[in-house]
């Protein structure tokens, strides 16, 4: 079985080739153009991934020594993401299928962030069993998942406004910190005091989230102190992102806890590209430790968007003869 699969659901162009379970490439191009703009601007991510599609496909090809006409299935992402970014990828792969007249399979995204621990990596050999919770972590979403088996999900509890993801980039903005500000905020933090600033955390009922509110707590906490200090920024940073950072983990493993609480389900693992932080892969596996959890945290290459990830549940859909037509189109809003 040998799957090349592709995504491009926000602003990475990504390919990665699957031979017998094993991720022989997986190959990412980053589009630095947004950050100019201190943002994702979805009409220039998918001029972009026109341009880095062919490159990064024959790149993942030539890096697992595959040739195309060795492919069984072609792989992309449907959704949820952004639709004129989905589309290209979408497009690709439909032709290549083809093309090919090999199999097409279409993978949700948000699937294939919580699949991403069942790619093989010696460092990693233990994979979580079913049922499992995975907090799934994202610049789009914030959802706690159980996961019942390899594409039988339930969300259990989401963000019923802003994702933690953009909570980090926003209140990176408002620090004057580039786009995208999560993984700034994790290195400025791990240099600072935690508890150094308090900002409220909102109260949401049952599993769920809201990181709308900090965002403003933190506006006006910066007012109020720029308006004494003009460099209080500068000269507080580490301080500032290690307190912000702390306030947005005790929100998300608050919740955890209480899902654990509900469902009686001790296997706890991250996903998407918030697990990339630092500070709450730290916290999560001392949290594990105290409530005797079992924590599963993918390596970093694993946790931002890439199409290894795209090429794990494929392998899952290939094994169940899960394929579609041409006439499959992309679903920017695709749940599970
Ligand atoms: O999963 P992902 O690559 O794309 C989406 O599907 O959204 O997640 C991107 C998000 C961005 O908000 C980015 O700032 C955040 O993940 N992120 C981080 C870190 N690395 C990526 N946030 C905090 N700390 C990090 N180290
Ligand atoms: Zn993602």
């Amino acid at each position: 079985m040998i799957i090349l699969a592709i995504e491009s659901s926000c602003d990475e162009t990504s390919a990665a080739v699957l031979v017998n379970g094993d991720m022989r490439s997986n190959v990412i191009a980053a589009q630095l153009i947004h950050e100019q703009y201190g943002g994702v601007v979805p009409e220039l991510a998918s001029r972009a991934h026109q341009q880095h599609i062919w490159p990064v496909v024959e790149r993942a090809l030539a890096d697992a020594s595959v040739a195309k006409t060795d492919l069984s299935a072609v792989a992309f992402t449907r959704g949820p993401g952004l639709l004129g970014s989905l589309l290209v990828g979408a497009s690709f792969a439909k032709a290549l299928a083809l093309g090919l007249a090999i199999p097409l399979i279409e993978v949700n995204h948000m699937q294939a962030h919580v699949l991403a621990h069942f790619i093989d990596d010696p460092e990693r050999p233990e994979k979580p069993n079913f049922p499992f919770l995975c907090l799934t972590v994202s610049g789009g979403h914030t959802q706690i998942v159980r996961v019942d088996g390899p594409l039988a999900m339930h969300v259990i509890g989401q963000t019923m406004d802003d994702a933690v993801g953009e909570a980090f980039d926003k209140s990176a903005k408002l620090l004057g910190l580039p786009y995208p500000g999560g993984p700034l905020i994790d290195k400025y933090a791990a240099e600072g005091n935690p508890l150094a600033y308090r900002f409220p955390m909102s109260e949401m009922p049952d599993l769920n989230f809201s990181f709308s509110g900090i965002k403003t707590a933190i506006l006006y906490f910066l007012r109020q102190q720029t308006k004494d200090n003009p460099d209080f920024i500068q000269q507080h940073l580490p301080d500032i992102c290690a307190s912000i950072q702390h306030t947005l983990i005790q929100m998300l493993l608050t919740k955890l806890k209480r899902a654990v609480r509900e469902t009686g389900i001790t296997q706890i693992a991250i996903a998407g590209g918030v697990s990339a932080n630092r500070g709450l892969r730290t916290a999560l596996n001392q949290l594990g430790q105290e409530q005797n959890w079992q924590i599963f945290i993918p390596r970093f290459e694993y946790c931002t968007d890439n199409a290894a990830m795209i090429a794990m549940a494929a392998k899952f859909k290939f094994e169940q003869g899960d394929f579609v037509d041409q006439t499959v189109s992309p679903l920017p809003r695709l749940s599970f």
